[in-house]
């Protein structure tokens, strides 16, 4: 059933719970179309809670028996759960239900993949298991029993005891619903141990199905790697006697954090070189590291309620960063991290979808895992932490993991213990969490008898989530260079918190050039020109000095758009001068290379008031790419050649950073020799980063036939790659033939559509062509909104967030406006469309 009119939840109504959970005592016997769950709660009234009724969640559940200190009783039942009257003392719940995990599509609760049953829970799955007050603030221990025919049998906490066919498992630190997680099937194990700082023994496992063995060391390697790094740095040790992760098939998102049991998806777990590009690798050591350090920041210290996401998520995606800097390049990592924020985040604050870092309201909170709650979320304590310092930083930490432990707090807790610990006042500071938008911040300077000052000013634009934004603080990280190149000023943090403020440097013997926004030390747009080539020669900062590269790039494509000129030259020379630097980290200088993406390229054209045309955008990053092969033609050979790496494969940074170069270089040399060192080096591949590579230039050569074929006949026995397979002849299309492939895919007898990343491979891809997305006839839009359609009955999560593919739709002109505003009435016109979906369609067209 599906609900008649869509409820909003708001911030402010948040109540505690009537009841206190004691303990949870669950036994499941497994069946594929009938799993019976019985539960066993002790509950008492909750001496803090003023509303004392009886509610507990329930989705898609039959219910076969309900006991009340063993009297059965007859609660009232809707779709959303039951209500029952209960004593006003401790008293034992008992229920019996029935679930079918084999007829959940939507993988979300217990469900069967490939034969295995797993669990997600997180955001509000449980509910799907059995009755329960299915909310973050109700922690409990947790004591399963799992009855099934299968060799593995798993669930949180420490294994108790197990036979033939059961098992028993006892989580001794009290969680809410949404870390429960249970694992069973056929499934064989990769074990190693780590032994704590506190001298506990833990036994580590990672469990695959039979075939994946050769692909676990990577993540265990990467999971001890974690468990170290969190005890050096945060002081964080693990806290049972097992941790075990399973990777599954079908999964929505990367991975999940529950107790003692974490869930991948087999793409951001299983890796080996054949199969894995140097890209997965390290998106896989990051996954691995966030979701254990989701230990900590999560579970022992979880959020009182689904507003306060951003407690655990934007706290823990800045640990993974911070680990995966520590591990690899700190600039580079930095870099991406900033790509990364900029294509996803920022057109999420600056559309239809923006949102604060703490939403006040939502739907769905499926809806709310966003790039904004995240990786915003990340940068807000990445600011905190430039503003207090790094000692102050640490005290804070100490201190929340002391006062904490164990609670489900908000942010107003966790801003507490920076003021506590710092003596700093956060009330202005706080504003990062409560509006929604980017700053945009303004710079323009003057030289007056030795002294250069700096005035900035802050504007966020208006908008339907925040009407009334006002000043933020900003930590702006600020370098000051002379005429001649050398650093006069080493980086300084200035603090803007009015909406205009100047900073003066006195001293200077002549007008300097200022490095402003040193590592992106927030997350704003930055409104300046200064001399970019001459912050590309000079720069000390080196995420500045990438910046500047790309500002000269970005600039030279948009009056390629605007004017039809010809490509910059001082973009030309620099970046050629950057790339043959050996000083430079290889994978740094392939970061150089890279031309900023096609969509930010449109929502640059739209901020400064032109229309973005998708195929002038395509056509002017063909131009300057050509240009740039051709500028760099005599260097690339041997920059390809001295970059390939002899000897066994390690996909650590440093040699990931040889084939990024070495790749970046090939991809050029491509369009200069047509494509034969692509083939050859295709041809010769011992690792899947060199032969992806080379298979998407010849792709782009118009030569891929052979090798694509070449490449499914190797590799059709390999899910994961062949999801690259499906992806790359979508991304590497030409723009009027992308529809057309993906189309064709959709028919290719693999194109398992209800498995998230086939579907993600293809039609996510897709989406991400900007050029092929938005042809003019609007063949794109109508090939997405058919499997959104298709897609939703059976998964609305991943519906749901792959609508986003549309909140960019205001920036385009007249006719695709019109095409697209036509595709998304289709959608939300679609009978029982989700709560997911229209949730997402009715904010992408009402804001
Ligand atoms: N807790 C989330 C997983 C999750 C997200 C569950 C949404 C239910 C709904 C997990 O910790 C997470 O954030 N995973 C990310 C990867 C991470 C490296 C940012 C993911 O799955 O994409
Ligand atoms: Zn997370």
């Amino acid at each position: 059933m599906r609900d008649a009119s869509p409820q909003t939840i708001y911030l402010k109504d948040y109540t505690p719970f009537g009841y206190v959970v004691e303990e949870v005592h669950l036994t499941f016997d497994l069946a594929p179309s009938a799993t019976r769950v019985t539960s066993r709660i002790k509950f008492s009234p909750n001496p803090d809670a003023t509303n004392k009724t009886f509610f507990l969640h329930g989705k898609n559940l039959s219910l076969i028996a309900a006991k009340i200190d063993g009297e059965a009783v007859k609660p009232k039942l809707t779709d959303e759960g039951l209500t029952c009257d209960v004593p006003n003392v401790p008293f034992t719940w008992e229920a019996e239900v029935q679930i079918d995990p084999a007829a959940n599509t939507a993988l979300e609760g217990l469900y069967l993949s490939n034969g295995m049953y797993c669990t997600q829970c997180e955001a509000e799955g449980f509910r799907k298991i059995t009755y329960y007050p299915d909310r973050p603030d109700v922690m409990s221990t947790f004591s399963v029993r799992v009855n099934g025919p299968h060799p593995v049998l798993l669930s949180n906490g420490n294994p108790v005891a197990s036979g033939d066919g059961w098992a028993e498992w006892h989580d001794p630190w009290p969680k809410p619903a949404y870390l429960f997680a249970l694992v069973a099937g056929e499934l064989v194990a990769h074990r190693d141990s780590f032994t704590t700082m506190e001298g506990r023994k833990v036994d580590l496992a990672l469990y695959v199905r039979p075939g994946d063995e050769g692909k676990c060391a990577f993540g265990m390697q990467a999971l001890k790697d974690s468990m170290k790094w969190d005890e050096d740095v945060y002081g964080r040790a693990y806290d049972l006697d097992v941790f075990n992760i399973v990777a599954v098939d079908d999964f929505n998102m990367g991975a999940m954090e529950n107790k003692g049991l974490n869930i991948f998806n087999a793409s951001a777990v299983l890796a080996s070189p054949e199969t894995s590009t140097d890209t997965n690798f390290e998106r896989i050591e990051a996954i691995i590291a966030h979701e254990y350090f989701h230990n900590w920041t999560g579970n022992r210290i979880t959020c009182r309620d689904w507003f306060q996401l951003c407690l655990k998520e934007g706290l823990t995606v800045f640990r993974d960063s911070q680990f995966t800097a520590d591990m690899r390049s700190e600039p580079v990592k930095r870099i991406s991290d900033v790509i990364d924020l900029r294509a996803r985040q920022f057109p999420e604050d600056q559309g239809p979808l923006a949102h604060p870092v703490r939403p006040e309201s939502f739907q769905e909170i499926n809806n709310f895992y966003t790039a904004t709650v995240y990786e915003k979320g990340a940068e807000v304590i990445r600011m905190l932490k430039t503003l207090v310092g790094d000692e102050g930083y640490s005290k804070a930490l100490d201190l929340y993991f002391d006062r904490h432990d164990g609670d489900a707090a908000t942010i107003e807790d966790w801003l507490k213990v920076f003021e506590d610990s710092t003596g700093r006042d956060l009330t202005q500071f706080k504003r990062w969490y409560s509006q929604a938008g980017t700053p945009r911040v303004a710079v323009t300077d003057s030289f007056d008898n030795g002294t250069y000052t700096l005035t900035f000013e802050q504007l966020t634009p208006p908008s339907a989530a925040t009407p009334e934004p006002q000043a933020q603080v900003i930590p702006i990280a600020v370098g000051l260079l002379g005429p001649n190149g050398d650093e006069v000023l080493p980086t300084q943090v200035l603090e803007l918190t009015k909406d205009s403020q100047s900073f003066n440097f006195p001293g200077l013997g002549a007008k300097p050039v200022p490095s402003i926004l040193r590592g992106f030390s927030a997350p704003i747009v930055l409104e300046h020109t200064p001399d970019h080539a001459f912050l590309l020669a000079h720069d000390t900062d080196p995420f500045n000095r990438w910046e500047a590269a790309r500002n000269l790039g970005k600039a030279s494509l948009i009056s390629a758009v605007t004017k039809g000129s010809a490509p910059d030259a001082k973009w030309l020379d620099g970046v050629a001068g950057l790339l043959i630097d050996d000083t430079l980290d290889p994978a740094y200088r392939a970061y150089c290379l890279a031309l900023p993406g096609q969509s930010q390229l449109a929502a640059d054209l739209h901020a400064n008031g032109t229309t973005p045309d998708p195929d002038a955008i395509w056509d002017a990053c063909e131009s300057h790419r050509q240009a740039l092969a051709q500028r760099a033609s005599d260097a690339l050979p041997d920059l390809y050649t001295r970059h390939q790496v002899h000897g066994p494969y390690a996909p650590d940074a440093e040699q990931s950073g040889q084939r990024a170069l070495g790749n970046a270089a090939l991809s050029l040399l491509t369009r200069l020799d047509s494509g034969d060192m692509a083939q050859a080096q295709f041809d010769g591949a011992t690792n899947m980063t060199q032969q992806l590579a080379a298979l998407a230039y010849l792709i782009r050569a118009g030569r891929g036939d052979a090798a694509l074929a070449q490449f499914e006949a190797q590799w059709k026995h390999d899910r994961l790659v062949m999801d690259k397979w499906f992806g790359m002849q979508v991304i590497e299309a030409k723009p009027d033939d992308a529809a057309d492939t993906a189309k064709a895919l959709t028919k290719h007898t693999d194109f398992n559509w209800k498995n998230p990343n086939r579907f993600r491979a293809t039609l996510g891809t897709f989406a991400a062509h900007h050029a092929g997305f938005h042809a003019k006839d609007g063949s794109g839009y109508t090939l997405l909104a058919d499997w959104l359609i298709k897609l939703d009955p059976v998964n609305p999560q991943t519906t749901a967030r792959m609508c986003s593919a549309f909140q960019t739709w205001r920036r385009y002109d007249a006719i695709r406006q019109s095409m697209i505003g036509k595709e998304l009435e289709r959608i939300a016109s679609t009978p029982n469309l989700s709560r997911d979906t229209t949730e997402m369609i009715t904010r992408i067209r009402e804001g």
